[in-house]
């Protein structure tokens, strides 16, 4: 949107839409086993192209640290600037459930500074519910945000924000012991108050597990076909990640192509002097064009 054409409300959004997606009807997906679509989105163009394609939530994912900000890992991102960026995403989207990821340090510290920090996302973001990586040690948190009337959504297998713990970005649950573990942390939050959990990085037949256990839904990334539903950080989805999509990426279009034609073609019309062109200029109307052009004839006859 360039400055001077204003937005009028919502004309580009389809006519009619489905009612705002609640836990409720996450829940009702699941017990229909109609298949949860989630992706990530980090700011407002994004997110309204998100929101307006359909998807049940969008993750204001601490991905961002990375795909947007540049970092190598999701650790740096803080608090102040994952409040910007979901409340940028909460203006664009009408549909989708905004859920706001927490980032490294807003909840490690202690239960009283996590429940604070999620009070903010919701009260000065907008979102509608807040996730959180871990198994067992998250669960008095989890209790907590449920008693603050806080919806958390949990994350299990291979959590990002424990990427040095973990030697890197490993498979998870991958021994007997390993798989029981994953299945009590999940049983757990969810007997904690978890409205849905995230399982990534998991072989499928453990998170096949996994979701079966589960009455609330499982959302996979990485963790195969048979979850309630699945996310995937969008600029892995459009080839914006600038890295070697991991093994569970499907690339489904080529942003970066489509940028890089566009500003090489606006680079060789501005510098062709193609463009701007008539139509794409402002003019004067007659009458000032008209008081210019004798200005300037008397300052010709004075000089
Ligand atoms: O930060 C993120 O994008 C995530 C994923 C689940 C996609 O946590």
């Amino acid at each position: 949107m360039s400055l001077t054409h204003f937005r009028t409300a919502d004309q580009s959004a389809p006519a009619t839409r489905t009612a705002p997606v609640t836990i409720q009807s996450l829940q009702d997906k699941k017990s229909q086993r109609r298949p949860i679509v989630a992706l990530t989105a980090y700011d407002y163009a994004t997110a309204r192209v998100v929101d307006e394609a359909g998807v049940d939530f969008i993750l204001v994912g601490d991905s961002l640290a990375m795909v947007v900000m540049g970092y190598d890992n999701t650790l740096p991102v803080t608090m102040d600037e994952m409040l910007l960026h979901t409340r940028a995403v909460r203006r664009a989207v009408k549909h989708a459930m905004v859920v706001a990821d927490m980032p490294f340090g807003s909840y490690q510290v202690s239960t009283a500074e996590g429940v604070a920090n999620a009070t903010r996302f919701v009260k000065e973001s907008g979102a509608q519910a807040v996730k959180l990586e871990g198994g067992a040690s998250r669960l008095d948190l989890v209790r907590r945000l449920n008693e603050a009337e806080i919806p958390v959504m949990a994350h299990l297998g291979l959590t990002p924000q424990s990427v040095h713990r973990m030697s890197g970005y490993r498979v998870q649950g991958k021994s007997v012991t390993a798989i029981h573990h994953l299945v009590k942390d999940a049983l757990a939050l969810e007997a904690a108050g978890a409205f849905a959990v995230v399982l990534e990085g998991i072989p499928m037949e453990v998170a096949q597990r996994i979701t079966a256990a589960l009455h609330i839904p499982a959302i996979g990334i990485g963790a195969g076909p048979h979850c309630d539903g699945q996310i995937l950080v969008l600029h892995d989805l459009i080839n914006l990640s600038f890295s070697a999509p991991a093994k569970f990426v499907r690339r489904y279009g080529d942003a970066a192509a489509l940028i890089t034609d566009a500003v090489n073609r606006y680079r060789s019309d501005v510098e062709g002097h193609q463009f701007p062109g008539e139509e794409e200029s402002y003019h004067l109307g007659k009458e000032a064009m008209a008081a210019l052009l004798q200005e300037e004839g008397r300052a010709r006859l004075k000089a």
